[in-house]
């Protein structure tokens, strides 16, 4: 379990989205939170912890819900490191407050913009400092396919990607159909889709 400053900031984000879920009407979409459940973010914890993992790219932060599991799980870690993307300002400000709140700030870098344009501009920067361990996909379910080839030569050998909404919502399934298709016919992957809550894909970089 972990420690109370974070569980209780990872329980005020459930009470909001179960909030929004009883009363779709009352708060916009853009403002919902929109998060992993509770099941995915602590089997995600279990997984980066058993890996060891130390840098994180997350694409799709939102109020920073799954931020905080991630951060968690690495809290350990000399040198631990989340980069993290979101195109939405207010959704910023409410996860800086968050990461604050569950005292994990320091891990964590936020990049404001087009999700798809910040990863294009790391990938031509990078002489490969970044060699993610995890890449979690959890923005605009049209361009999964885009995300997963751009972020794939960042991935260190034996690192993971990780995609949510693989299953549900069943109208995202137009989007994550393609994407099953795409990531499994690449011979250096390792994929499977894990049935819990929204439905996660795990593929793993095997070279
Ligand atoms: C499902 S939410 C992410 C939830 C978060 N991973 C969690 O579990 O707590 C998707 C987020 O992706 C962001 N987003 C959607 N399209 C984007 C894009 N093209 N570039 C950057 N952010 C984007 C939205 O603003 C939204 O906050």
């Amino acid at each position: 379990m972990p420690e109370s400053k974070i569980n209780s900031v990872l329980e005020r984000i459930e009470k909001q989205e179960k909030f929004e879920q009883e009363n779709p009407r009352e708060i916009l979409n853009s403002e919902k939170v929109l998060a992993i459940g509770r099941n995915t973010g602590i089997f995600y914890n279990i997984l980066l912890q058993n890996m060891k993992a130390k840098k994180i790219l997350e694409i799709g932060m939102s109020v920073g819900y799954s931020g905080i599991w991630f951060a968690d799980a690495i809290s350990n870690q000399k040198d631990g490191k989340i980069i993290t993307i979101d195109q939405d300002i207010k959704k910023i400000e409410r996860a800086k407050r968050n990461f604050e709140d569950a005292g994990v700030y320091n891990l964590v870098e936020i990049r404001h913009g087009d999700a798809l344009q910040i990863l294009s501009e790391m990938a031509d920067n990078s002489s490969f400092e970044e060699f993610f361990d995890f890449v979690f996909i959890d923005a605009d379910k049209e361009r999964y396919i885009q995300y997963f080839d751009t972020v794939l030569p960042m991935l260190r050998p034996g690192g993971i990607i990780g995609a949510d909404n693989i299953l549900f919502p069943e109208r995202f399934q137009k989007f994550s159909t393609p994407y099953l298709e795409h990531v499994r016919k690449n011979p250096n992957i390792r994929s499977v889709t894990i049935p819990i809550d929204n439905g996660e894909e795990l593929s793993l970089k095997l070279s």
